[in-house]
């Protein structure tokens, strides 16, 4: 069930980016990241599972081009994200914080990435539309965001991120605000997306429980200055339920991981 990506994945074939020997350091001297490999896999579910401050917010700001290395390089070597005017549709980033304009209502929150690419309100009204449907928030669609819950504010984000039709989706603790029930609904829902779109997912958490359920490669962060300590692979074809989640399979899954975890952090104590 668990086993190690580099014996499962000897080929390169199919990588979509690749951080190579990343160091970051601030202009304060910190040094954040350090030496830092990971490579993205077409359609990974991947999170990236270590503790508050480890750097996992800088590795996605990275990877995105928000941040840039002090060494290393940033390859997105078979995709075509060009991040340019004309493509800028290939890859999202939702944040912790929904990041909502307060005077714009749900659906013209949504529309936004489409208004700023100069796309047309009226013929991409039924697009909008759509993704307001697939995040459940139809009857809110004229609804401002002070009139949202968080779970619904979350919703927003991940439509608005999804109305570009990306390839790759980014995305920073988005859930980690959200009661559990919620959490679970929209952990669930983005399995759903995932799949409905061939998504890659590169989701951030300090979650174990989140990781396991969600994702099909977990890469361990080490504590700062970050590198990858492992990647897990997990069984991609498992099916995920209010069943599976109450499991004993997956809390197994849950134990192996939070010791691999641990293991890590001891040795890191030790040396
Ligand atoms: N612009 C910056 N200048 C200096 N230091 C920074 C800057 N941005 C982040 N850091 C430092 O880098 C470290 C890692 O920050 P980062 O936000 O990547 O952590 P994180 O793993 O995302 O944490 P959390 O889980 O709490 O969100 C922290 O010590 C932080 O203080
Ligand atoms: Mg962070």
């Amino acid at each position: 069930m668990i086993t190690n990506l580099n014996k499962k994945n000897k080929k390169n074939k199919n990588i979509l980016a690749e951080l190579d020997q990343v160091t970051k350091i601030f202009t304060n001297g910190e040094v954040v990241l350090k030496n830092l490999n990971l490579k993205i896999f077409k359609n990974d579910f991947i999170t990236l599972l270590g503790k508050s401050g480890c750097g996992k917010t800088t590795i996605l700001k990275i990877l995105c081009g928000l941040l840039k290395t002090t060494e290393g390089k940033v390859n997105w070597p078979t995709s075509t994200f060009k991040n340019s005017e004309k493509n800028p549709a290939n890859l999202s980033v939702v944040f912790q914080d929904p990041n909502l304009l307060p005077w714009l209502n749900v659906f013209d929150n949504i529309f936004l990435p489409l208004k700023l690419n100069k796309k047309n309100r009226k013929k991409n009204y039924q697009t909008v539309m759509n993704f307001i449907e697939l995040v459940g928030l139809t009857d809110f669609k004229d609804y401002f965001p002070s009139q949202l819950s968080g779970g619904m504010k979350m919703r927003v984000a991940i439509a608005r991120a999804l109305i570009t039709k990306p390839k790759v989706i980014l995305m920073d603790e988005p859930f980690g605000a959200l009661d559990e029930i919620t959490r679970f609904k929209l952990n669930n829902d983005l399995l759903n997306i995932y799949k409905k779109y061939k998504l890659t997912i590169i989701f951030i958490t300090h979650s174990i429980y989140e990781s396991a359920y969600l994702s099909n490669k977990i890469a361990l962060i080490s504590d700062r200055p970050a590198s990858i300590n492992e990647i897990i692979y997990l069984d991609k074809d498992e099916e995920k339920n209010e069943d599976y989640y109450l499991s004993t399979d997956y809390l197994n899954k849950c134990k192996k991981i939070s010791k691999k975890f641990n293991y890590y952090n001891e040795v890191a104590n030790e040396e």
